[in-house]
């Protein structure tokens, strides 16, 4: 036990709270103590949305039966839709293992392993015929690098799924990692949302886009 373990101060914002940590081990052990909560809070407080907004573009793009890894897993939000829209063959990943603990009750995904974005994942290249990350590519949490990751375990013509907001994506390295992987000729875009809030009740302010992009080599 951690004094993460306490929660947030008395009316202080989990939200804020989850986001204000300073390392991956204080992120982690922050969402171990969100987990039990995190669907109820980010629903009722927030009306969160991005996993709806990003699994139409999946059942776009990615075959039935595809092997999908679904990073930052969280309590498996997007592999719950995913499963109700037929696929059936899910990995998630997780700094958090009380979060996937809670995505492992779900019955969902096939395996579930802890995993640090922005590490090496410890998966073959080309394990996958898509990668999905919603809510994860953001402030304190995983590092534009895992976008490298994601191309390298996505066999070619699979296809990449994310979300990140216009700010993050511009400040945190993400233009520049994902210029550099089109320029190498890795991936290419071929689909990016219009700018939606994806907290719409809580934090209205909070604006995303799903990109998708398909690797090519
Ligand atoms: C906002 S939640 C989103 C969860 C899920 N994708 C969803 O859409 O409901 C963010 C998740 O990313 C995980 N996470 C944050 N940083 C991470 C990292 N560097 N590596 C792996 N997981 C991370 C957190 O533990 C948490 O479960």
């Amino acid at each position: 036990m951690t004094d993460e373990s306490k929660g947030p101060a008395p009316g202080e914002d989990i939200v804020r709270w989850v986001y204000s940590s300073t390392s991956p081990a204080q992120l982690a052990a922050r969402y171990d103590f969100w987990a039990a909560n995190y669907e109820l809070d980010t629903e009722r407080d927030y009306g969160r949305n991005d996993p709806k907004m990003t699994v139409p573009l999946v059942q776009k793009y990615v075959p039935q039966g595809a092997r999908i890894l679904d990073a930052g897993v969280g309590t498996g939000l997007v592999g719950q839709l995913m499963a109700d829209a037929g696929y059936d063959d899910l990995t998630g990943i997780d700094i958090s293992t009380e979060m996937m603990a809670e995505a492992r009750q779900k019955g969902v995904y096939g395996d579930l392993r802890r995993m640090v974005l922005g590490e090496t994942l410890d998966f073959e290249t080309d394990a996958f015929d898509a990668v999905t990350c919603v809510g994860v590519l953001t402030f304190g949490h995983a590092p534009a690098s895992s976008l490298n990751e994601f191309v390298r375990v996505t066999k070619p013509g699979g296809h990449v799924i994310y979300t990140v907001r216009p700010d993050v994506r511009e400040t945190g390295g993400f233009i520049e990692i994902e210029d550099e992987l089109t320029k190498d000729g890795l991936w290419k875009l071929v689909e990016k949302t219009d700018e939606f809030p994806s907290l719409p009740k809580g934090l209205p302010e909070s604006m995303l886009r799903v990109w998708v992009f398909e690797v090519t080599g």
